[in-house]
């Protein structure tokens, strides 16, 4: 039997999906890694809404941002952290939890769901079937609430699709060790050797096949992306024939040299960061919870 160290080292996320579904033996064991995960005192204050239906998880898709691997995927596991549940049964009992009120319970809650989320996402890798998380439901809580009956301290955290892989990404890299571990102390890198440690991880874009002009090409930005950016690629041959190339016209117009211009200047811009991060707290407290 593989072990669990192999299963870790060879999981990819995927985005490519068959249309064959998953056996509901299958889900089940997913459901029970899940429900088996560590929690913050065992309250487990999460729940799972499987979303199977086409219907569903093209509204889902949709909501993702136009995600086209959510649809496709034969299954959804929508992870919410649920202090409405928990709540009820406190004073059902004669207690009083108030974990919407609270920052700790919120943030062990949040911890909660990505130990389950990922039992089930190391399970299913080595049942063979493919996962991909979305974290892009963060920014339509309201819609997703109210699309999928979320009642109030009910919230999404994460979506789970899984479904058998049609494609296994290969490209992805992680950082070196000598990055994200230290000895001891938290030791200290200066500026050039950090750019060579995230050099190991991204590559380099200026040494991808640039043209006469000393330009990068559409294929040396591909070629950039298959470490950097898979979801292009992937909307590229899902949706969006032109994505890819509307992304290398944009990076030369921004100036884009690296993988962290790419991700801090385009993608990731800290201002749109800044603006979701506001939605989602006011979310959170259209939902009943208030405690950010
Ligand atoms: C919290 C979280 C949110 C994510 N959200 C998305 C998402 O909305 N869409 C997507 O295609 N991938 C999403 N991913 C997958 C990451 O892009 C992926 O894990 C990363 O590129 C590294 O690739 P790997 O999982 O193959 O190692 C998410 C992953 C995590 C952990």
């Amino acid at each position: 039997m593989e072990s669990v160290y192999d299963v870790i080292m060879r999981r990819r996320t995927v985005r490519s999906f068959l249309d064959t579904p998953v056996e509901e033996e299958m889900v089940q064991r997913l459901l029970d890694v899940a429900i088996q995960a560590p929690s913050g005192g065992n309250i487990q204050p999460i729940s799972v809404i499987r979303i199977e239906k086409p219907e569903g998880r093209e509204k889902m898709a949709k909501l993702a941002v136009n995600q086209p691997w959510v649809a496709r995927a034969p299954l959804c596991l929508l992870f919410c952290i649920d202090f409405h549940r928990t709540g009820k049964w406190a004073e059902a009992e004669g207690a009083s939890y108030g974990g919407e009120k609270a920052l700790m319970s919120f943030l062990l809650a949040y911890a909660d769901v990505f130990c389950s989320a990922e039992n089930a996402v190391l399970c299913a890798t080595s049942l063979g079937l493919g996962t991909v998380y979305i974290g892009m439901v963060l920014a339509a809580m309201t819609e997703i609430r109210k699309e999928f009956g979320l009642p109030e301290k009910v919230v999404p955290v994460v979506a789970l699709c899984v479904g058998y892989p049609k494609k296994v990404p290969s490209g992805i890299t992680k950082l070196p060790r000598a990055a994200m571990v230290h000895s001891e102390r938290y030791e200290e890198k200066s500026p050039e050797e950090l750019k060579q440690l995230y050099r190991e991880k991204y590559g380099d874009l200026s040494r991808q096949s640039p043209n006469d002009e000393g330009r990068m090409t559409n294929d040396g930005v591909r070629e950039f992306f298959k470490r950097t950016y898979q979801e292009a690629l992937e909307l590229d041959e899902q949706s969006r024939p032109d994505f890819t190339d509307k992304v290398a016209r944009l990076m030369a117009r921004m100036e884009v040299g690296n993988a962290a211009q790419l991700l801090f200047k385009m993608r990731y811009p800290e201002e749109a960061m800044k603006r979701m991060g506001e939605k989602i707290i006011a979310s959170l407290r259209e939902a009943g919870i208030d405690c950010l």
